[in-house]
């Protein structure tokens, strides 16, 4: 690949963010303004709240990204944006600027996918990193297993068939009383003071192919909790942790046998989990998979992902047209 300096940009949920990044792999800056407090106080995010603090934010945001990189609009080769999926309002605030900025310095512009840039971000920690590669894209709208034979060749394997992963952490941690995000808040309690064998929670769709569920599992902690209303809460955060670990690595290490791809991937917000985490280190040190985790601000919604994967979609197939739309329930396949 020719060198390409990309500005990208991430609106989709409630994280307005910014990054210059090199030839997809080298990332020169990347600033995450976060919402969380904005949303904490509703439980959950609020579309219309999101939409208008992007509007408040994104300025600085992506001229912060330029100030850090040491770079300006006239030495990037394009700028781009999620289009797809998240949240439409949203979205539109960071398409529209890109287009905008696409317009006014004649620069190409690129829509991306969030979760393919979900899956580049482990291009970023290891700019060795090619396909084929097994990976587990995990977030809060979605939990995905996905063959990557080659650069934007993909299988989705396996999916949610309720909620996604990091939906099922936000439920529980809301139905304990730990407040919004609730992944965090899990990993935390249960990684601090709990007891991860205390209370044996199902494992869904365990060793039946690659799709999930996790709404019975939800459920199972509502139950037990009107059950044992005298639990303690951090144990119930490390047992249904554990459930949800369990299954996911289970499901990500048959895909890698079934597939006989060795390279395994995880991205995406609940990828930071620290349970999820050390049971990959794992699989890795176990020797016949190779495990590449990014580092923690690259599971999370970030900007830097979308400007990896944009270089290799702006080489593969040109610009998107300014005409393309946003689009909230954007596939990947
Ligand atoms: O990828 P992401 O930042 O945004 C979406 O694309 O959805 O993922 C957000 C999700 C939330 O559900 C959040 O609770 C979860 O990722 N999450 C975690 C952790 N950090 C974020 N879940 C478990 N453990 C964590 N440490
Ligand atoms: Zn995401």
């Amino acid at each position: 690949m020719n060198r390409v300096r990309v500005l990208g940009i991430e609106t989709s949920c409630d994280e307005t963010a910014a990054a210059i990044v090199d030839d997809g792999r080298l990332v020169r800056s990347s600033v995450v303004a976060s919402q969380a407090d904005l949303h904490a106080r509703y439980g959950g995010v609020v579309p219309e709240i999101a939409s208008r603090a992007h509007v408040e934010l994104i300025c600085d945001v992506i001229e912060q990204s330029l100030v850090e990189a040491g770079s300006s609009f006239d030495e990037l080769e394009a700028i781009a944006a999620v289009r797809g999926p998240g949240l439409a309002g949203a979205l539109l605030v960071g398409v529209s600027a890109a287009k905008a900025i696409s317009i006014a310095r004649g620069l190409p512009y690129v829509g991306v996918h969030h979760h393919e840039a979900h899956l580049y971000a482990a291009m970023i920690e290891d700019p060795e990193l090619e396909p084929p590669l097994v990976t587990l894209i995990v977030s809060g709208g979605h939990t995905l297993l996905v063959a990557m034979d080659d650069h934007g060749s993909y299988r989705v394997l396996g999916e949610t068939v309720d909620d996604a992963a990091g939906e099922a952490f936000d439920k529980v941690a809301r139905f304990l009383g730990l407040g919004y995000p609730g992944g965090p808040a899990i990993d935390r309690l249960a990684r601090e003071e709990g007891d991860a064998e205390a209370i044996r929670f199902p494992r869904p769709m365990r060793g039946e192919g690659h799709d999930f569920s996790f709404s019975g599992l939800k459920t199972a902690v509502v139950q037990y909790v009107r059950k044992h209303p005298e639990a303690d809460v951090a144990d119930i955060a490390a047992s249904f942790q554990a459930a949800v670990v369990d299954v996911l690595v289970d499901k990500l290490v048959g895909a890698a046998r079934e597939t006989g791809i060795d390279t395994i991937v995880a991205g995406g917000g609940v990828a930071a989990n620290s349970a999820l985490r050390a049971r990959l280190v794992e699989v890795g040190a176990a020797g016949d998979l190779r495990v590449v985790l990014p580092g923690i601000a690259l599971c999370t919604d970030n900007a830097a992902m979308v400007a990896a994967v944009a270089a290799y979609r702006l080489a593969a197939d040109g610009p998107t047209p300014l005409e393309a739309p946003v689009v909230p329930n954007l596939r990947l396949v």
